[in-house]
């Protein structure tokens, strides 16, 4: 039996997941780019109305079940036990995940330390840097990775209670702090802050297109961690008790929050100093602000060592959701202990974030289809493994499971009219919706 997390606890961990790389650079970029607060209209739209759902459903199919997910697959539809018990398998997409994201962790490692002593000074020498760090330095880029991995997997070896939600309880809140602290110093930023809050709050419809729907789709289930079984591992663990509606909406609400935050001092500092919003990803964090930092003295030092850190924290308790579904699965299945789980994903993991450094690395630069690894295994993950699985497990709670006995799971939550609306929403909407963003995604 799973050791439970605190009522709070669960809300932090399962924040804490939702909360990482992803509001950092997808986020604020996207709603810049795409119509300011038109796109996070439509985003707290699809959020609500689709993504809220789905993970609703999630949290349903842990909390019956309430153990890993195959069994619980298993245990909640007997007839079809072995075919629904495929449908745990999307775990594994975490597993995937997690050997792509720990390694962009490793370099936000790497730029904590070259926080403290010089960052570069100019955009084109920071893009050689950043460069040079993933073709040509395969040490330090392995050494972090590896710093990061060992963090993580120490963190999933301790446990539910005494590993993750501690992690949680301590980095969630201190994330929190770092980014008021750099929010009260983008605010006395004058115009570059009003700036970021014009490009990001004023709206502009005419901006809003079905491809711009289907991308804010996708980036609400990446966001919440969706389809990989991250949701209902968490909630295979939840108290007595909680409810599930009101932590649903403490999770989306601060996941939304910690978003726009980094989207305001993101953008101060770009606003403040370049102006150029169109950079995304890796090039807005380690090119665009490394150099902003740098313009500030001592005083970007200290920036830069929050930020990166705060990024770290948002990553790590991010991370280890996605190697907890698959260790609680082999902890059940071969009856072995937590460490020796955890030492046969390792390895696995292990080898994928290596092949991945090496995808970039000139002189391997180890492709597959003529792409890095590294974007292949990104590609699979966030555009297929993650909406198939988001569309499955809401086919199952919506036509598997039966009616009754979700409706008393959520009865005490909701009323009956909100929930013949809910799951009509997750019987009839979610997989034409979500399937229209994977059509669309092969098509394009
Ligand atoms: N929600 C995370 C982010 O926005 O960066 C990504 C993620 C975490 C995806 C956990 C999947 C997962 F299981």
């Amino acid at each position: 039996m799973q050791d439970k997390f605190s009522k709070i606890g669960f809300v932090l961990a399962m924040a804490g997941s939702a909360v990482g790389l992803g509001n950092a650079w997808k986020f604020p970029t996207m709603v810049g780019n795409n119509g300011g607060s038109a796109f996070i209209v439509l985003y707290l739209v699809l959020t609500f109305g689709i993504a809220f759902v789905a993970f609703l459903a999630e949290l349903s199919i842990g909390k019956l079940g309430e153990t890993d997910p195959v069994h619980s697959f298993e245990k909640l539809a007997p007839k079809y036990k072995k075919q629904w018990s495929m449908a745990g398998f999307f775990m594994i997409g975490g597993v995937l995940i997690a050997s792509f994201y720990l390694l962009v962790i490793g370099w936000i490692l790497k730029y904590i330390f070259l926080s403290f002593s010089s960052l570069p000074s100019t955009t084109d020498e920071a893009g050689a840097a950043f460069g040079n760090l993933i073709t040509n330095d395969f040490v330090s880029s392995a050494m972090c990775f590896s710093i990061v991995f060992f963090i993580v997997f120490y963190v999933v070896s301790k446990g539910i209670k005494s590993g993750i939600e501690k992690l949680n309880v301590w980095m969630m809140p201190s994330l929190f702090i770092l980014l008021l602290i750099m929010l009260a110093y983008s605010l006395t930023m004058g115009d570059g802050f009003f700036k970021a809050a014009e490009f990001l709050f004023v709206p502009d419809f005419s901006k809003i297109t079905p491809d711009i729907v289907l991308q804010a789709l996708g980036l609400a289930f990446f966001s919440l961690s969706m389809g990989v079984c991250t949701v209902p591992t968490y909630a295979a663990s939840l108290p007595d008790g909680a409810n599930l509606v009101k932590s649903t909406l403490s999770i989306i609400f601060i996941n939304i929050l910690v978003g726009i935050m980094m989207g305001l001092i993101v953008f101060t500092f770009v606003f403040a100093y370049s102006g150029d919003t169109t950079q995304g990803g890796p090039g807005l964090i380690f090119v665009s602000l490394a150099t902003l930092f740098a313009k500030l003295g001592v005083v970007g030092n200290v920036l830069a060592v929050a930020f990166f850190t705060s990024l770290l924290f948002a990553g790590i308790t991010s991370a280890v959701s996605m190697i907890e579904p698959f260790t609680f699965y082999l902890i059940n299945k071969l009856k072995i202990s937590r460490k020796r789980a955890l030492v046969y994903i390792a390895i696995f993991v292990y080898s994928l974030g290596i092949i991945c450094i090496l995808s970039f690395y000139e002189p391997t630069s180890f492709k597959l289809l003529g792409k890095p690894f590294f974007d292949i295994l990104d590609y699979l993950t966030s555009n297929l493994i993650m909406p198939v699985g988001a569309i499955t497990f809401s086919i199952f709670v919506g036509f598997v499971l039966k009616k009754e006995g979700i409706y008393i799971l959520f009865s005490g939550f909701m009323n009956k009219t909100m929930f013949e609306i809910w799951y009509f929403l997750l019987r009839f909407v979610i997989p034409v919706a979500v399937l229209a963003i994977m059509i669309y995604q092969i098509l394009k």
